[in-house]
């Protein structure tokens, strides 16, 4: 790290009995560890004031830029406890070049990518306390980036705060590890060609938020975004990748064409999938299609992925145009196979043939 991380403990942690409480069945996001991460930059000093400590609120100007034109990115890892008893975190370098490719889209200074590394390291490592013992719960760590010049004048950022926050998370739908159902956004889309999908920014998520309220309206999980410009190819879901599994094992995925998040858990699957000798397709798959093949049985199973959402099965589609089911409604076998072996290799019971543990 150009400037080394100052760690200072919080005075007056939360007792032991207190975060037992708060560890049994956290909601996600709802809950948040004793410490923090903040780092500053500015045009004359860089990167500087990186420090961990106790977890405290942020005090702004009014007229700070993030709060006007949005200036925010963001990332989601997580920390799992391994199966030998100790912490170890999942391609926390792949969130760290994924941030600095979204800084860079929104014209924000990168964070030097050890930096990040070295952040989240340390702040899992002095909250791995927080980590809930129940199967499938991990410390969700949030970095983010926001602008913090006090302007009302478009421009690039110059001043800006890095931060790392945690969270103890089990799973992240209500349902646990049960099937969703997707509504078609077939008026909403999410990022348009040119736009800022494939960074990780607040804004995508806000201009989103509509499309999932129109979702949970329609008595659907989650929604399912199509393309912008023919509104025909599947892209992705509000937070989380897309998968296709077929009657002949093979298995697919939209491309990354700029519009959709590179998802860390999508690329780990496609490599697991080849790992398994799956045939695996990053191809554009039409809505109208996915109905088709659903119906006929070419189509056997589909699921999201995310770091938030793990693999989740994905058990009806619904929209305006569009109703079907896939498979018996409940996922199958080839979703719960790739499930299994990431969660393996990320609570550390089966060998990491591509590196992908950092342990703390
Ligand atoms: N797509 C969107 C829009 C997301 O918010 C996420 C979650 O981070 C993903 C995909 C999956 O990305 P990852 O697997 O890196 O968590
Ligand atoms: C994640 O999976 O890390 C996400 O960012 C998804 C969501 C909570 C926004």
């Amino acid at each position: 790290m150009s400037h080394p991380l100052s760690i200072e403990p919080c005075d007056a942690p939360t007792s032991t009995e207190q975060r037992q409480a708060l560890l049994h069945n956290p909601v996600f996001g709802k809950v948040f560890t004793d410490h923090m991460v903040t780092a500053q930059h500015s045009a004359d000093k860089g990167w500087h004031q990186a420090r961990l400590k106790a977890r405290h609120d942020f005090q702004f100007s009014p007229g700070t830029t993030v709060l006007h034109y949005g200036l925010e990115i963001f990332e989601g890892l997580k920390a799992y406890r391994q199966a030998n008893g100790s912490v170890a975190l999942f391609r926390p370098e792949a969130n760290a070049k994924r941030f600095a490719n979204s800084a860079r889209r929104l014209a924000m200074p990168p964070l030097p990518e050890a930096m990040f590394v070295e952040s989240v390291k340390a702040l899992a490592q002095l909250d791995k306390d927080w980590i809930p013992q129940q199967d499938f719960a991990s410390l969700y760590l949030r970095p983010f980036m926001i602008a913090t010049d006090a302007t009302l004048g478009l421009k690039p950022a110059e001043e800006c705060l890095f931060s790392v926050i945690a969270c103890p998370v089990g799973a992240y739908f209500k349902g646990g590890a049960a099937a969703v159902s997707l509504w078609v956004s077939d008026h909403f889309t999410r990022a348009a060609p040119g736009g800022t999908g494939d960074a990780k920014c607040g804004g995508n998520y806000a201009a989103a938020m509509v499309a999932q309220l129109e979702a949970s309206r329609q008595g659907c999980d989650q929604v399912v975004f199509l393309d912008a410009v023919e509104r025909l190819w599947v892209e992705e879901l509000g937070g989380m990748n897309v998968f296709f599994v077929f009657d002949d094992g093979s298995i697919q995925t939209p491309p990354l064409t700029g519009t959709i998040l590179p998802g860390i858990t999508r690329d780990s699957i496609l490599q697991l999938a080849m790992d398994k000798g799956l045939t695996v397709r990053e191809e554009r798959y039409s809505i109208d299609q996915w109905q088709q093949d659903a119906q006929s049985g070419r189509l056997v199973e589909a699921f999201a992925c995310g770091t938030a959402a793990v693999v989740t099965p994905i058990g009806s589609v619904r929209g305006n145009r569009h109703e079907f089911t896939i498979g018996n409604g409940q996922g199958g076998e080839v979703t719960a196979m790739l499930k299994g072996a990431l969660l393996d290799i990320q609570y550390g019971r089966a060998d990491d043939p591509h590196g992908w543990m950092l342990a703390l």
